[in-house]
């Protein structure tokens, strides 16, 4: 288990007050607090070693192109791939899901062609998809969840048919923490010549991941909900797919050459890297994924469990509270509505106060909200520095906005 002490002394705004109370920093879901080394690193870069990559003969160019190129190898060692030429650096998995979308799906898809999604979905991996619907003709085919919020891997299975080309699923909902059998659906769709995008974006902050285990594709993922810098993030191409792929975007380091005439690209991983990459952010996502892999991520997992088992017996007794998402293994990610005249947002702003942060909204995926019959929730969504006083500071927050607007 994680000496939790020891990892809240790793991040500094921890120790911070807000609204005159300790901060209780429950919105990990939308972006997880940094710990001191990644600062330091982003700092360092910038005071010390920051020149543009790839390009110059001079020494900072030559430092930074080795820090920046240095994190494609911990990026694969995290998400456990091949090749570090299967790892493709982006700013998050929006540009990730983007990129296959332009880059793979575009030129390949036709009318007709199905695409299948669960309701779980976050809108990073569905708007790509409605642009192949409105620009080709592409047809998009939901597989809803159960009461529990889980999804049956058989029911994706099941919606797999012969116009198939891309199961796009997530591998673990922001919005309810149920954990998909990504494994089960790639198996099978493997089977059927089918591709398979699979949205690391929550699954990789909470356990370890081994994308040939899970057998994907497609698995990107965001760097600043891994406790690293905003704008930096990776996506994981399989090397039979990377092969597929034109480039998305054009500029910088993407080409082999240019002329008035015609352009040829570099290799992949570079081919689809277009234009000054987030230098610094990829420098510091790199340090997160290496104080990550040195807390072991099993560790994390072990820890968030406990949260997440503790938080599930806490909550239970508050019988106006209604929950969304019960499925057995979910993740340490609660989403709740309340009986009586509160709003989502009434709630958070009341937690606010007590310096508790959380989220208020549809969290980007209203096809779930419409399946779930709420236009919002409340969401707490913990990391891997939160503690069981930190559930007992929510559970006050809650008594109190029952007593408010119950
Ligand atoms: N996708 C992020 C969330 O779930 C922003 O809040």
């Amino acid at each position: 288990m994680l000496d939790i002490e020891k990892v809240r002394a790793d991040f500094p705004i921890l120790k911070r007050e807000v609204n005159g109370k300790p901060l209780v920093y429950l919105d990990n879901g939308a972006s997880a607090q940094k710990p001191r080394v990644v600062i330091d690193a982003v700092t360092r870069a910038y005071s010390h070693e920051y020149a543009n990559v790839h390009r110059g003969l001079h020494y900072l160019s030559n430092l930074a192109t080795e820090r920046y190129e240095g994190v494609r190898g911990i990026i694969q060692r995290f998400l456990h791939a091949g090749s570090e030429d299967e790892i493709v650096m982006t700013t998050g998995t929006t540009e990730g899901i983007n990129l296959v979308a332009y880059g793979w799906a575009m030129p390949r898809f036709q009318a007709g062609d199905e695409i299948v999604l669960s309701v779980l979905e976050h809108h990073a991996n569905i708007v790509p998809w409605h642009f192949l619907r409105e620009r080709l003709g592409v047809v998009l085919k939901w597989v809803d969840v159960g009461p529990e919020g889980e999804l049956d891997a058989q029911a994706v299975i099941d919606a797999i048919g012969q116009k198939t080309k891309l199961v796009a699923i997530t591998q673990l909902s922001n919005v309810l923490g149920t954990q998909v059998d990504v494994k089960t659906i790639c198996a099978a769709a493997r089977e059927m010549g089918v591709a398979t995008l699979v949205d690391g974006s929550q699954g990789s902050v909470h356990a370890p991941v081994d994308v040939q285990d899970i057998g994907c594709d497609f698995y990107p993922i965001t760097g600043h909900k891994l406790y690293g810098p905003s704008g930096s993030g990776a996506i994981y191409i399989r090397d039979e797919r990377l092969a597929e792929m034109r480039p998305f975007m054009g500029g910088g380091d993407m080409i082999r050459e240019v002329s008035k005439e015609v352009v040829t690209y570099n290799e992949p991983p570079m081919k689809f890297e277009a234009g000054t990459p987030g230098i610094v952010q990829q420098i510091g996502l790199g340090v997160a994924l290496e104080y990550l892999m040195d807390l072991g991520m099993e560790n994390v997992a072990l820890h968030e469990r406990d949260l997440k088992e503790y938080t599930e017996k806490r909550l239970s007794g508050l019988n106006w509270l209604n929950i969304q998402g019960k499925s057995p293994d979910k993740a340490a990610i609660f989403s709740f509505t309340m009986n009586g005249a509160a709003h989502a947002h009434d709630i958070s702003t009341v937690l606010d106060k007590k310096g508790i942060a959380v989220r208020a909204g549809h969290h980007c995926a209203q096809p779930l909200m419409a399946h779930l019959g709420v236009s919002a929730t409340c969401r707490a969504s913990f990391g891997l520095y939160n503690t069981r006083a930190e559930v007992d500071a929510l559970v006050d927050g809650l008594e109190l906005c029952h007593d408010l607007f119950g």
